[in-house]
């Protein structure tokens, strides 16, 4: 073994006595030079070093050791090889960095020839202390770690030889998450209990990426998730936008279907993300009494992030660290916060997958889809939460249909909108004609039967007849109940829109068995007139219409109070008929900020509707579109691509 004593950067801000069993389960935080890592109370593996050879490598008073893990097949191992495997960890993770250098401990498949021009260049990383594993066979071999462990930064104690993994911890600066979440014992979560500087905001901590490699069995290996805090994760509190709620209702004891999904495919839960107060819709400053709502990230950084899953839609516009989040779409709560956030989101076609331990809105809805910067990303989360009811299909598509699309640009959005109408019809090989289902309900036998001569007649009322019903019913009143029976008759306090809400859900206006009759007709009506299946394409054809055309919608403006979600438009047809509404980026657009005094840009995006189970068709369209460049995996923060000097968008 050789080390150097180079005054590396740990220094350990806040850590309770190891005597303690109470703080020392709660795991420590540690500050590598300036940034933040949570060290979990569980160790990963072990060395069987001494402390004698280990103590080289501490700062004074501290007994946990940055160390970085390179293992691979290694003959030689030399200045070049080091420098060429730290450029990839940089490169590859946000959890590793320099300060990780200050132990190395070199794990080779083959024997392996240490190079003496090592030891110069590892002194210029700051390196103290150079191990190699016992199998790498090498003159300078010292021990076995206990368990195999991957690439990547860890914590190694020099009093026991315990090597713990690195968590580097962010605030959550937008307001996106209610809280961190890390793993516990036997599948339970806990409330992560690291808390670093931050602007009021809760602090999440991720792992190293260097950990995982995705496989056909884990193909969401490493990515991190953050859940709508509307799904139970167990050992963790649901929420569900309510502070009453979240104070009445014990940990969860198991955890929602869809999560389990996620996290048996390698997904990395790393926190319960904010909701609208029960996942309703609401307005950031009227609206939202007892939390606050999350910031968009995009332009100035206010405008309202959408509802109801605004948490994931808010990060992932926000957050480069955080990959994926699984939000629900009830009436537009993934769709919206997705096309005002610039990122991917769906809802998927109806009961997909099954919706245990959710808080429900109204079942006959309700649905779980996901909002991330990656089609990728989205396809892969899509196959796993999905499965097999997703439809398969052996071509694309050839018809193609729009609604609501400018016929000229008058604006760079609409431009925007219709350059990728030309490269989609180019990519498909057909060209796109205007759907006009507004007239063909009108000219049809349904619109005779049910004395509707227009859609808005028939399905006006129907969206709010069957979420204020539904979740009156299976929500509301039990809750308001439960909480009675344990604060001696009291009622909690609800946000004006689900207060309004639930009220014309106790009224006796309409009724379910109405509203459900209405969405029936008009489900068979579209399945089988408008948009029916294929064997070969999955869906006969595509409807695409305008998501968001990068029109800011201040959220420092006080509204009316709450009235009916009421009203018919092209964002209810995939409700009513139970189909896939998919959220596809397609660029930004800039416009003079009320708030900055400067131009900004918002984004701009399209939606894609297709026969009911050919959501792999759009998994599948967007994926091809983003590798064919004709979409681009947007980038996180204020704008979604960055100029290049021609002013061509990367
Ligand atoms: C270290 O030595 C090896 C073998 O001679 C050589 O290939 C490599 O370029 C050297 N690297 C540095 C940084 O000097
Ligand atoms: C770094 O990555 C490159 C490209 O994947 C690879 O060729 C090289 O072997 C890697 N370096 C190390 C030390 O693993
Ligand atoms: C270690 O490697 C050398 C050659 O590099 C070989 O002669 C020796 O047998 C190996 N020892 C073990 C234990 O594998
Ligand atoms: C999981 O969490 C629940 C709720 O906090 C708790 O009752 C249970 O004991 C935990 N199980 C384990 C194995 O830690
Ligand atoms: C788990 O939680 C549910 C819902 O709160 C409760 O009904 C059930 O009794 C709990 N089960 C156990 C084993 O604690
Ligand atoms: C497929 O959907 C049905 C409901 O339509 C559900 O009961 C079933 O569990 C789903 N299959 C899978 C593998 O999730
Ligand atoms: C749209 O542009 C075309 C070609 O520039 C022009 O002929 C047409 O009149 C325009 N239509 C409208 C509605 O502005
Ligand atoms: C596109 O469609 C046209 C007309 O059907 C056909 O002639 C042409 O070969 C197609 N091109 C490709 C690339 O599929
Ligand atoms: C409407 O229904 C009536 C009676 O059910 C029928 O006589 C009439 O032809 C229908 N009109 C259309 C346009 O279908
Ligand atoms: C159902 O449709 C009828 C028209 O056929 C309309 O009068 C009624 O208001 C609708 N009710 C609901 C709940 O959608
Ligand atoms: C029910 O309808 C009546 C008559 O149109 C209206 O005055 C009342 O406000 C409605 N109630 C609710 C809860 O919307
Ligand atoms: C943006 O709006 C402000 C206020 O109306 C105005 O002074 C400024 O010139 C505008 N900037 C641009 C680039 O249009």
């Amino acid at each position: 073994m050789f080390s150097s004593f180079i005054n590396g950067g740990i220094a350990v801000l806040a850590y309770a006595s190891l005597a303690t069993a109470i703080s020392s389960s709660a795991g420590r935080t540690v500050n590598v030079d300036g940034t933040f890592y949570y060290v979990p109370a569980t160790a990963v593996s072990s060395l069987g070093v001494s402390w004698n050879e280990l103590k080289v490598a501490t700062s004074s008073g501290d007994d946990l050791i940055p160390m970085t893990v390179m293992s691979g097949d290694f003959s030689t191992f030399d200045a070049s090889t080091l420098n060429s495997a730290i450029a990839n960890f940089t490169a590859e993770d946000d959890v590793f960095s320099r300060g990780f250098l200050q132990a190395v401990y070199l794990i080779s498949t083959t024997p392996s020839e240490l190079h003496a021009n090592l030891t110069d260049t590892l002194s210029t990383y700051g390196n103290k202390l150079f191990m190699v594993s016992a199998t790498s066979n090498s003159s300078v071999s010292t021990t076995d770690c206990t368990v195999a462990i991957p690439n990547g930064p860890y914590f190694v104690s020099a009093y026991t030889g315990s090597i713990y993994q690195a968590f580097r911890l962010y605030s959550d600066f937008e307001g996106a998450f209610t809280e961190g979440t890390i793993g516990a014992e036997e599948g339970n979560y806990s409330t992560l209990s690291a808390s670093i500087p931050g602007v009021q905001s809760p602090t999440i901590g991720v792992p190293s990426r260097l950990y995982y490699t995705k496989t056909k069995s884990q193909p969401l290996a490493g990515v991190r998730v953050g859940i709508k805090d509307i799904y139970d994760v167990a050992g963790t509190k649901r929420g569900c936008g309510s502070r009453a709620y979240y104070d009445l209702y014990p940990e969860a004891n198991k955890t929602a279907l869809a999560v389990q999904r996620i996290i048996d495919a390698g997904g990395i839960i790393v926190g319960k993300m904010k909701t609208s107060q029960f996942a309703n819709g609401e307005a950031a400053t009227a609206d939202w009494v007892d939390y606050h709502s999350p910031f968009n990230p995009r332009g100035e950084g206010y405008s309202d992030p959408s509802s109801s899953s605004s948490g994931p839609g808010a990060g992932i516009g926000a957050y480069q660290w955080l990959d994926l989040a699984l939000g629900s779409d009830t009436g537009g709560s993934v769709r919206n916060p997705a096309q005002v956030n610039g990122c991917y989101g769906n809802r998927p076609t109806h009961d997909l997958v099954a919706l245990t331990n959710v808080m429900p809105l109204s079942p006959l809805m309700d649905t779980a889809g996901f909002l991330t910067r990656d089609a990728d990303i989205w396809k892969a989360a899509g196959e796993i939460l999905y499965t097999s009811n997703l439809t398969t299909f052996t071509s694309f598509p050839k018809t193609l249909y729009t609604t609501g699309f400018p016929v000229n640009a008058s604006t760079e959005a609409e431009g925007v909108l219709l350059d990728f109408l030309v490269k989609l019809e180019g990519f498909l090989n057909t060209t796109s004609s205007v759907l006009d289902y507004d007239t063909m309900w009108s000219t049809s036998a349904q619109a005779n039967s049910t004395s509707a001569p227009d859609l808005s007649s028939l399905l006006a009322l129907t969206y709010p007849t069957l979420i204020t019903k539904q979740q009156w019913e299976l929500l509301g009143a039990p809750f308001l109940a439960d909480y009675a029976a344990a604060n001696d008759g009291r009622t909690p306090f609800i946000d004006p829109v689900p207060e309004f809400r639930w009220g014309y859900g106790k009224s006796k206006n309409t009724t379910l068995e109405d509203g459900i009759q209405n969405k029936t007709i008009f489900k068979d009506w579209w399945n089988e007139s408008v948009m029916p299946k294929n064997a070969e394409t999955c869906s006969e054809n595509l409807l695409l219409y305008p998501g968001t055309l990068a029109t800011p919608n201040y959220r420092n403006v006080y509204l009316d109070p709450p009235s009916l979600p009421a009203g018919w438009g092209v964002y209810n047809i995939a409700i009513f008929a139970g189909v896939p509404d998919m959220v596809v980026p397609v660029g930004q657009a800039p416009y003079n900020s009320t708030i900055s005094n400067h131009i900004e840009y918002l984004p701009v995006a399209v939606d894609i509707i297709a026969a009911p189970g050919c959501d792999a068709v759009i998994f599948e369209l967007a994926s091809q579109l983003q590798a064919a460049g004709i979409t681009r995996a947007p980038k996180a923060g204020s704008t979604m691509y960055r100029r290049d000097v021609g002013g061509r968008l990367e």
